[in-house]
C-alpha cells in the first residue's frame, strides 16, 4: 500500500491555474493572504491569475525548537486595518486538521474585526478526514480546494 502522495511543481502549477479561474469567477478577492510557509508558492502562482496583491502571515504548529505544539502560534502578523472591507482569499497548501485556518479566522473576526463573509479560503489539497471545525461553522464566504485527497502524507516539491 502506498501511504504517501507525491506531487511536483508542474502538477501544483496546473492545479492552481485551473482552480484560480473558478476562484476569480466565484469569489473574486481583492487580496491574497498567504499563510507561510506552505501557502507561499501556491499564493504566488495564484496571483498571476487573480492579479491582486499578496500579503503574508506566518502561523506555525511547531515551536522555536521545531517541536510540534497543540495550538498554532503566530510567527508573523500584519496590520489588518489596511484590509477593512476587502475580500480576502486566505491561501495554504494543505487542509489537514483545519487547526490553522480555524485559528486564523478566529483572530481575523474576533480580534481584527473583519467580516467572516469577506474571507475566502483556497487550499491545494483538502484531506478527507475529521476536522476540528466544519466549513459551515467557520462561516467564511468561500472555500475551494484544488484537490480532495485521502488522509495520506503529501510530499511537496519544496519539502
Ligand atoms: P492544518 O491546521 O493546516 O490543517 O495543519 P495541521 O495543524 O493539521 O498540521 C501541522 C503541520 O503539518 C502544518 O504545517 C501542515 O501544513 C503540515 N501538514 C499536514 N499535513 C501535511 C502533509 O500531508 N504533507 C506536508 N508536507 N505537510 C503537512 P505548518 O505548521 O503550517 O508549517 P509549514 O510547513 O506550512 O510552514
Ligand atoms: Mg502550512
Amino acid at each position: 500500500m502506498i501511504n504517501k502522495i507525491f506531487c511536483n511543481y508542474s502538477q501544483i502549477d496546473c492545479l492552481v491555474r485551473e482552480s484560480g479561474n473558478s476562484v476569480k469567477n466565484e469569489f473574486n478577492p481583492d487580496i491574497i493572504l498567504a499563510i507561510g510557509g506552505g501557502g507561499l508558492i501556491p499564493a504566488r502562482i495564484l496571483r498571476s491569475i487573480l492579479e491582486v496583491p499578496i500579503y503574508v502571515v506566518t502561523i506555525s504548529t511547531y515551536d522555536e525548537n521545531d517541536k510540534p505544539i497543540k495550538e498554532p502560534r503566530i510567527v508573523q502578523w500584519m496590520d489588518f486595518s489596511l484590509l477593512k472591507d476587502k475580500k480576502i482569499l486566505i491561501v495554504d497548501e494543505v487542509d489537514d486538521t483545519r487547526k490553522t485556518l480555524s485559528f486564523l479566522v478566529d483572530k481575523l473576526v474576533n480580534e481584527e474585526n473583519l467580516n467572516s463573509e469577506n474571507l475566502g479560503f483556497f487550499v491545494l489539497h483538502n484531506k478527507i478526514k475529521e476536522k476540528v471545525i466544519s466549513k459551515k461553522a467557520l462561516k467564511i464566504g468561500y472555500y475551494k480546494s484544488g484537490l480532495e485527497v485521502e488522509d495520506k502524507w503529501i510530499i511537496y516539491p519544496w519539502d
